[in-house]
């Protein structure tokens, strides 16, 4: 369809460059100075009202010829296809992560969008505080996330495998810290992962990890959830499935033990702006603390 406006608009300008450069050479060699020709003086011409309407009218038209299917392909473009069987994600931007949520399969996660391949997804885009801008350009276009308004995007992802994503709209000084990955899985995969999403983790085994449990009731509660405990704090992305996640911190670093100590130890240097503060814990509550975040898979 896109390919079908690209061509028309080649052919159409390609058409309109030989025409003018040709006439231009034509003009550069039919005029040339030549012996004897100096002194010849060329009739002055005043306008030429006929050629003049008749160049504006050529103009018009080909403008139309490439705007109407433009035009077309644009609204075409933005209705998703197959309805019906698409699946209904949310996408939350907040300074500066990503809420995703899938309302139908009661799954909520951060940063990690999860899709089946050759499934329409249909997206609705919000904002919890300044404008982002939704991009993931090997499956869309931009969608802006304006407060106040929700938008609509629709995507499909055709191959297995990750596309990485940004915030594309200034929000802020960690706008560049804002990125995104959408995990495509054929259907068993998916689904596989849908249910993982769905179980609540059991209570961590180890002694370190429960150490790590008590430190997280102690000091994350407020802005962070894990479903199956009393942590349901709101501000922050919700953990209940942290340790299942390729990143962590918006996508910025792996997630490694070594990289969750570094972002409890100071979220501020990795993100600058972050809500997140420094909890001022010692070394033996960071490492308590990342074998129960690791334990939430
Ligand atoms: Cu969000 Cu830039």
């Amino acid at each position: 369809m896109q390919h079908e406006v690209f061509m028309v608009t080649v052919v159409v300008c390609t058409a309109v460059f030989l025409l003018t450069a040709g006439l231009l050479v034509y003009a550069i060699w039919r005029y040339r100075a030549r012996p004897g020709h100096m002194e010849a003086t060329w009739p002055h011409a005043h306008g030429n009202p006929k050629l003049e309407v008749s160049l504006i009218a050529v103009v018009t038209l080909l403008l139309l010829i490439i705007a109407v299917p433009n035009i077309r392909v644009l609204f075409a473009a933005s209705e998703p296809p197959d309805l019906d069987h698409a699946l209904r994600i949310e996408v939350v931007g907040k300074q500066w992560w990503w809420k995703f949520s899938y309302p139908s399969l009661e799954v909520e996660t951060a940063n990690e969008l999860h899709v089946p391949v050759g499934r329409t997804v249909v997206a609705t885009l919000r904002t919890d505080d300044v404008i982002h801008s939704f991009w993931v350009p090997k499956l869309a276009g931009k969608m802006d996330l304006i407060p106040n308004k929700i938008n609509h995007l629709w995507f499909q992802a055709d191959e297995p495998g990750i596309y990485y994503g940004q915030c594309a709209e200034f929000c802020g000084p960690s706008h560049a810290n804002m990125r995104l990955r959408v995990v495509a899985h054929d259907e068993a995969a998916f689904a596989a992962w849908v249910n993982a999403q769905q179980t609540v983790a059991q209570a961590p085994a180890d002694a370190l990890a429960q150490e790590g449990e008590r430190v997280f009731q102690q000091h994350c509660t407020a802005c962070h959830a894990v479903a199956g405990t009393p942590a349901n704090g709101k501000v922050g992305p919700d953990l209940t499935h942290f340790g299942s996640r390729q990143t962590l911190a918006a996508g910025l670093l792996p997630n490694s033990p070594s990289n969750i100590a570094r972002w409890l130890q100071n979220p501020q240097s990795v993100k600058p702006g972050s809500l997140m503060p420094n909890l001022g814990l010692s070394e033996a509550e960071i490492t308590s603390l990342t074998a129960y975040l690791q334990h939430l898979k």
